[in-house]
């Protein structure tokens, strides 16, 4: 899979690794090129020259950007995310992460009307940063989940996100997507409160496939 990252912070700098690691054609991009090349060194990916270039070389676009710098990265994008599979990895957390920034909508709904011609998948947002390098739990993969409107956006996305050695988990169309930027809220504020590890992660149990009739 030929996959742009854009930015090479915590998520998009250890994604690049596990990417790189399950064989992905990985290219990251920051504000700073010369950090995108720091970065690309340490994890095995190329940097692109901006974010602009990651994008043209890519078919599958991971925004993992602080959500403030979304709507001006889309801009700056403009065209070139047409037809493009986006994965919105962000969390529209507020300045001191008490509360989100959206109401009533997800930021991957609102990315989605921003860019219509693109594909965009809410995925990656549920699973900590740190799960790339412990993807299982107990020999079980981690459950990711991911929503989305286009089916086949989000079978490539199930695919990398496999890939990873997490499970993904189809929570249904891009409206789902409120859901879970809430749920990353909670597991954040549960971590944030009670001074966790930032390495919990929330897994289905019980059946999850239709009764044999
Ligand atoms: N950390 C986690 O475990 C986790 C898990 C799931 C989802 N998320 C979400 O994922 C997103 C990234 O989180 P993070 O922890 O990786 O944040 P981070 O460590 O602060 O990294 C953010 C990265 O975005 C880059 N960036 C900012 N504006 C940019 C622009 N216009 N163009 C290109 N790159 C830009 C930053 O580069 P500069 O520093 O050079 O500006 C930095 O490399 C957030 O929305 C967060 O809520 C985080």
């Amino acid at each position: 899979m030929r996959l742009a990252i854009i930015g090479v912070g915590t998520v998009g700098g250890g994604l690049a690794a596990a990417a790189v690691g399950a064989g992905h054609d990985v290219v990251v991009s920051a504000t700073d090129p010369a950090r995108a090349q720091e970065r690309a060194a340490t994890s095995g990916a190329t940097a692109a020259s901006g974010n602009v270039d990651a994008v043209q070389q890519s078919d599958v676009v991971v925004l993992a950007v602080p959500h403030a710098a979304v709507a001006g990265i889309v801009t700056e994008l403009g065209a070139a995310l047409d037809g493009k599979v986006v994965v919105d990895a962000t969390n529209p957390l507020n300045d001191s992460y008490s509360d989100l920034t959206t109401s009533g909508v997800s930021a991957a709904e609102q990315l989605q009307q921003q860019v219509p011609q693109a594909r965009v998948v809410k995925a990656l947002n549920t699973v900590f940063a740190s799960r790339y390098a412990a993807p299982t739990e107990g020999g079980v993969p981690v459950d990711a989940l991911l929503a989305g409107d286009d089916e086949r956006a989000k079978t490539t996305v199930a695919r990398l996100v496999a890939s990873l050695g997490l499970r993904p988990v189809d929570a249904g169309a891009l409206r789902m997507a409120r859901t879970l930027e809430e749920l990353a809220f909670l597991n954040i504020s549960l971590n944030a409160t009670h001074g966790w590890t930032w390495q919990s992660a929330f897994q289905l149990v019980g059946p999850q496939a239709p009764a044999a009739s």
